[in-house]
C-alpha cells in the first residue's frame, strides 16, 4: 500500500495492531490508529465524539497533541436529546451496529446511570431498537443532527458496518443517509473480532471488513442528501422486464403451470398490457417461441420448464 507521513490513508486500510489508547476490552472499540491517520490526512486540530464508547477518540488526539470533545450515552450525553455543544470542525463517529453488541447494561450498568445521570440509558441507546427500520431512523436522525452541527468546510467520519442475519444483509452503509460532498469510502479490514473464533457453515459468507465514510459540508445551509429507501415493485409494471420474465413469473405464482386463462387475468390490469394493444398476442406468442422455458401441458394449459 502506498501511504505517507502526511496523507497516511488509501482506500483501504487495515490495523491489524490495535495501537494504544481506549480500551479494548469494549466490545465494538476501534484502533486508535485510524483516528490518528485520519488527524493526519485532514490536518485536524480538534476532534469530537458523541458515541465515544472507551475514548478512543480522546486518546488518539492527545497522542496526535490535538485537542477533544468527547460524549457518550454512559457518561450523560444522549444524542438523540441533548444539544450538541460545539461547532465541531471534525466529528468522528461510530455507532453501535444495531443491536449485534449492545451497550447498556451489558457494557456497562444502567442503573449507574440512572443514578448519577438521572436517566435509563436503555431507552436511548441506539444498540437496543428493537427494529432495523427504527434503528436506520435513528441512525439518520443522529447522522443529520451531527452534520448540521459542523462549521462550514467541516468534515465528519463515519465508521459503520453491514450487519447479516438469516440470510438477509442489513447495510448501514446504504442506509445511510450521506449529507454534503462524500469525499471518500474507505474498506477497513477487521481484526480481533468475537466473530472470528466462529466457524460457519453452509452459504455465510463471513463480513471482515467495515466502511469509513468521509464528508463534508461545503454550504452553511444548503445540502444534498444521498438517501436510499425501499419501494416495492411489480415485475408486470416494470421497465426492464421483458414479456418471457413475465409470463415465467406468473407461471412461478402457480406453482409452475396455469391455464392461458389465467395468465391472461394475472397481466390484465397491469401497464405491460395496458400499454400493448395486441398484448394476449404478445403472451401466447412468447409461450410458443421459448420451447426451452414453456411447455404445453395440454390443451390451453402451459408449464414452465424448470432448470436442471
Ligand atoms: C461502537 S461504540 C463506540 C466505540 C468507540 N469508538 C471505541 O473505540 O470505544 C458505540 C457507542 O455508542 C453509544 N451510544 C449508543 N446510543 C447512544 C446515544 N443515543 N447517545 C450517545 N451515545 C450512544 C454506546 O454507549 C457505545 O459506547
Amino acid at each position: 500500500m502506498m501511504t505517507n507521513q502526511k496523507n497516511p490513508l488509501t482506500t483501504v486500510v487495515s490495523y491489524p495492531e490495535r495501537g494504544a489508547g481506549g480500551n479494548n476490552q469494549y466490545r465494538g472499540n476501534c484502533s486508535p490508529k485510524l483516528i490518528e491517520d485520519l488527524i493526519v490526512q485532514f490536518n485536524v486540530k480538534n476532534i469530537c465524539d458523541y458515541m465515544c464508547g472507551s475514548n478512543t477518540t480522546r486518546d488518539a488526539a492527545a497522542a496526535m497533541g490535538i485537542s477533544s470533545h468527547t460524549y457518550d450515552l454512559h457518561s450523560g450525553f444522549d444524542l438523540l436529546h441533548s444539544d450538541i455543544p460545539e461547532r465541531p470542525e471534525y466529528i468522528f463517529w461510530h455507532p453501535p451496529y444495531w443491536d449485534i453488541i449492545q451497550y447498556s447494561d451489558v457494557m456497562y450498568q444502567a442503573s449507574e446511570v440512572q443514578r448519577r445521570f438521572g436517566y435509563d440509558p436503555r431507552l436511548f441507546d441506539l444498540s437496543r431498537i428493537p427494529t432495523w427500520d427504527g434503528f436506520v431512523q435513528a441512525m439518520n436522525y443522529c447522522m443529520m443532527k451531527q452534520f448540521c452541527a459542523l462549521e462550514k468546510g467541516g468534515r465528519m467520519a463515519v465508521l459503520v458496518g453491514d450487519i447479516k442475519k438469516k440470510g438477509k444483509l442489513f447495510s448501514m452503509l446504504f442506509e445511510l443517509t450521506k449529507p454534503g460532498t462524500l469525499e471518500n469510502v474507505l474498506i477497513k479490514t477487521q481484526h480481533n473480532c468475537v466473530s472470528d473464533r466462529r466457524h460457519y457453515g453452509g452459504r455465510f459468507i463471513p463480513i471482515v471488513h467495515e466502511y469509513v465514510l468521509l464528508l463534508r459540508k461545503d454550504a452553511p445551509l444548503q445540502v444534498s442528501l444521498l438517501m436510499s429507501y425501499r419501494v416495492g415493485g411489480d415485475m408486470r409494471d416494470m421497465p426492464g422486464a421483458t414479456w418471457r420474465d413475465i409470463v415465467a413469473g406468473v407461471l412461478e405464482s402457480c406453482n409452475g403451470c396455469a391455464s392461458l386463462e389465467e395468465i391472461y387475468r394475472q397481466v390484465e390490469g397491469h401497464k405491460r398490457a395496458q400499454t400493448h394493444q395486441w398484448w394476449k398476442e404478445k403472451v401466447r406468442q412468447t409461450l410458443q417461441i421459448n420451447p426451452r422455458i414453456f411447455e404445453k401441458a395440454e390443451k390451453g394449459v402451459w408449464r414452465l420448464i424448470r432448470a436442471a
